[in-house]
């Protein structure tokens, strides 16, 4: 298999399905993983078409972090490094990104899902940032977003001792959005995505900027979401909604980009 093919993209609907797809090596993201993970999230911030990003692993493995290999043969010592430009491209999406969590999530396969806007999780995921285990630190601004999810004292627990969550742990803690039976796992991630995709596309992109925007006080907070809901208001996908309802039908958003 080629490092090209270490990365399979397919859409489904409006969906686009990304997989970490290097099963032998439990999905080690190498460069050129990286580089494919970052094309296809470029590729969906620009394909109309596309509404949703679905991430998981092949195999029984999300991923187990950066393969330890490359990373020693190539340091990414600067900010134009695959992993970096693929971080970038996670951190900044404008369109939501779904995770499906389908086993092993190691390192830079944890912290990912703090920029993923939907985490579901097999029951046999386990969730573990070893950085210092490897005399390392965290990455993806995840010293600061792992701490504000799930609190200081499991984060610290998790980086400084490298401990495990499990899934139902990962779930209690707020990593994960829920928990299904491995073998139900990549369907009920998939239905939800797709539901997601279904919603009016404007304003799902609004609200996942609103919630990723930074803590400013409550007031200033209210009037920028007054701001774009008076904005919505006016918007041919508020018509459509209100349209649907009237005519009790379920709203069609697929027009609108
Ligand atoms: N980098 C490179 N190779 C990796 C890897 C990684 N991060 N994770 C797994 N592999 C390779 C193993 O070397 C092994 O290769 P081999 O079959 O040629 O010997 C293969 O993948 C299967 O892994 P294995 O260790 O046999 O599976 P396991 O289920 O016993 O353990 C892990 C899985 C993930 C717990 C273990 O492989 C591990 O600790 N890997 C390193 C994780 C890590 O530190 N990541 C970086 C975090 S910053």
């Amino acid at each position: 298999m080629s490092a090209t093919d270490h990365v399979a993209v397919d859409a489904e609907g409006a969906v686009l399905r990304v997989v970490m797809n290097r099963p032998e090596k439990k999905n080690a993201l190498t460069h050129a993983m990286y580089a494919g993970l970052d094309a296809a999230l470029r590729r969906a911030e620009s394909d109309p078409a596309v509404r949703v990003v679905l991430i998981t692993g092949a195999g029984g493995a999300f991923t187990s972090g950066n393969d330890l290999g490359d990373f020693m043969a190539t340091p990414p010592t600067d900010l134009d490094a695959p992993v970096f430009r693929f971080l970038d491209a996670i951190s900044s999406a404008t369109k939501p990104v779904v995770a499906a969590v389908n086993g092993l999530a190691v390192g830079i396969g944890t912290t990912m899902l703090l920029h993923c806007d939907l985490v579901y999780a097999a029951t046999s995921a386990t969730f573990t940032a070893p950085f210092v285990n490897l005399a390392l630190v965290p990455e993806a601004a995840s010293s600061m977003l792992l701490p504000s999810r799930i609190g200081h004292a499991k984060a610290a627990e998790m980086f400084l001792l490298g401990s495990r969550l499990d899934a139902t742990q990962a779930e209690a803690a707020g990593l994960v959005t829920a928990v299904f039976d491995d073998a139900a796992l990549a369907a009920e991630a998939m239905k939800r995505a797709q539901t997601l995709a279904s919603r009016a596309p404007g304003a799902v992109r609004a609200t996942k900027a609103l919630m990723k925007r930074g803590a400013e006080p409550v007031a200033d907070r209210m009037c920028v979401e007054a701001e774009q809901f008076a904005a919505r208001l006016r918007s041919p996908e508020l018509m459509e909604a209100i349209q649907a309802f009237m005519q009790k039908r379920a709203p069609d958003f697929s027009k609108f980009g």
